[in-house]
């Protein structure tokens, strides 16, 4: 799949994609990931991507044109149809369902804003939807694109070196947290490994693995329970 970046900082984009598992499936060509910047679009010596906002108040905006020939260049640079994606804390909160749409995508385009914003018209046109990753404000959508940019691209088919460990991993599957994980010594002055995970009894350490995912769940996250998907089984777990 191609993710292309629209962003005043098209290197930070370059560096975090290019280490660790989004690195990997860019290597293995089931990634492309490309920078664009908007700066390279504006008129002008000064080369000016943001004005000060109508009716006054602190910070800049970023200006239509820049970003409406940058948006132009970034969709024609390759024939599959990109759907626009804002990166905002007024979007629709990121969760692994969204990941799991999007990752299942030929091409999309992420539009990261600076300073107080993006022109509302631009939005308006433009874009087909908002993504937040969280109830805060970071200072531009550089980090909430490079977040969504690894959680699309480990589930690429051959991304992760374990094909299993994506659908174990929290959320995944069955939409509980995920279970503790131990590895050597066993037995250390910070604890000893749980001895049922030492057993090599695979039905315990199966079951034991899922009462702690539920368990950590019930604590932590009680509102993710209403949506995961809970056997029979689970029900016998968690009664005993
Ligand atoms: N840009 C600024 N804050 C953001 C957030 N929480 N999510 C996505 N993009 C953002």
């Amino acid at each position: 799949m191609r993710i292309d970046v629209v962003s005043l900082f098209p290197e930070f984009i370059a560096q975090s994609a290019a280490v660790g598992v989004v690195g990997r499936a860019q290597q293995r060509d089931l990634l492309d990931v490309h920078g664009w910047n908007p700066r390279d679009y504006a008129q002008g010596g000064y080369r000016r991507v943001d004005d000060r906002p109508f009716g006054g108040g602190p910070g800049m905006v970023m200006m239509i044109e820049p970003l409406q020939a940058c948006l132009r260049a970034a969709r024609e640079a390759d024939a599959r149809p990109a759907p626009v994606f804002y990166l905002s804390p007024q979007g629709a909160p990121l969760t692994q369902t969204r990941v799991r749409q999007l990752a299942a995508m030929p091409r999309f385009i992420l539009l990261c804003g600076r300073y107080e914003g993006v022109d509302e018209r631009v939005l308006a046109a433009e874009v087909d939807a908002e993504i937040s990753i969280g109830d805060y404000v970071l200072s531009g959508g550089e980090l909430a694109a490079a977040v969504v940019i690894d959680a699309v691209a480990r589930l690429q088919d051959g991304a992760l070196n374990d094909a299993e460990s994506a659908v174990q991993d929290s959320f995944e599957g069955d939409g509980l947290l995920d279970c503790p994980h131990y590895t050597h010594p066993a037995s250390h002055p910070l604890g000893e490994v749980p001895a049922v995970l030492r057993s090599g009894d695979h039905a315990a350490i199966a079951r034991w693995r899922r009462m702690q995912a539920l368990g950590r769940t019930w604590l932590r996250r009680p509102d993710l329970l209403d949506e995961a998907a809970l056997s029979k089984a689970d029900a016998q777990l968690l009664a005993q």
